[in-house]
């Protein structure tokens, strides 16, 4: 039977409307300030969307584009800079950064507070216990997809393939904080079609195009693609082979217009949040 197809494109857009609804009834001041160093066309593209996003939610953004030559203490000291701006309540640095950066020491270097990604220490540590003001956005962003299928996560087996400190750890805590069983793989995981068969929710987070086959996912499975991979050609195409993983699963994300947009309402909401913590 062929998947029902989750609609990302419509959920961020819900998402980012009660972002902006609350804005307006509360007449909140919010402001995200985003950093991007270099050219990275990627790169590029998300900053964009993501002023994109602010406009439409009422959120004032401010942009920083510097050249790809900037040294660390300079890119420290706008940091610093926007840490005690009262008009900033979200400090965002686009990743990855220039090979000559030292991106923990720049992370850290953002007030927790304004730490929109969840990506600070100190709140990463906070997600990892279940008391977090903000979500990381990625792995939330998919949580809400997930539960746009009605599909309850308490007691199922979940798989989340990738376990990097952006999307797999968090993804895994975010799952397990809803009862789900979880098991998280890698590159060293053994029989991972296997484990991957098991998963009635099953989250790809690898960065390979079409890692995930038809013969990994069980009948009737959630699949949550969180790939953005560009081919040769161009196009783009997620973690998981949608033509025939498709025609097996109960509910799939596409890509475009799945987990993508989903990161960036997140962000907004974040943002939200922020303004509302730090403006009481
Ligand atoms: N690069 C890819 N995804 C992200 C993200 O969610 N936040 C930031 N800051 N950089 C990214």
């Amino acid at each position: 039977m062929a998947a029902k197809i989750i609609d990302g494109k419509a959920i961020s857009a819900a998402v980012k409307e009660q972002v902006r609804a609350e804005i307006e009834r509360d007449k909140i001041k919010a402001g995200l300030a985003v950093v991007i160093v270099g050219d990275d066309p990627a790169s590029r593209v998300y900053v964009n969307n993501k002023k994109k996003a602010c406009e439409l939610c009422g959120i004032q953004s401010f942009e920083y584009a510097l050249p790809a030559e900037t040294e660390q203490n300079q890119l420290l000291e706008l940091i610093d800079t926007l840490n005690a701006d009262k008009n900033v309540n979200g400090i965002l640095v686009q990743l990855p950064l220039p090979d000559h950066f030292d991106e923990k020491a720049v992370i850290e270097r953002i007030s927790p507070l304004k730490d929109v990604d969840a990506f600070h220490e100190s709140n990463v540590g906070k997600i990892m216990i279940g008391n977090y003001a903000f979500l990381p956005c990625t792995p939330a962003g998919c949580m809400e997809l997930i539960h746009s299928t009605g599909v309850d996560v308490a007691g199922k087996e979940c798989v989340v393939i990738g376990r990097s400190n952006i999307v797999g750890k968090p993804m895994a805590m975010l799952l397990l904080h809803e009862n789900g069983t979880v098991t998280v793989c890698h590159s060293k995981t053994k029989n991972l079609t296997e484990v991957c068969r098991r998963a009635d929710i099953l989250v790809a987070a690898v960065g390979r195009p079409n890692f995930v086959t038809a013969d990994m996912v069980k009948d009737g499975a959630v699949v949550i693609d969180v790939g953005i991979n560009r081919l040769e050609n161009g196009k783009l195409c997620g973690d998981v082979k949608f033509d025939e993983v498709s025609e097996k699963a109960a509910y799939i994300t596409p890509v475009p217009g799945g987990v993508g947009p989903m990161t960036i309402a997140m962000l907004m909401k974040n943002t939200l949040t922020a303004a509302r913590i730090q403006n009481s």
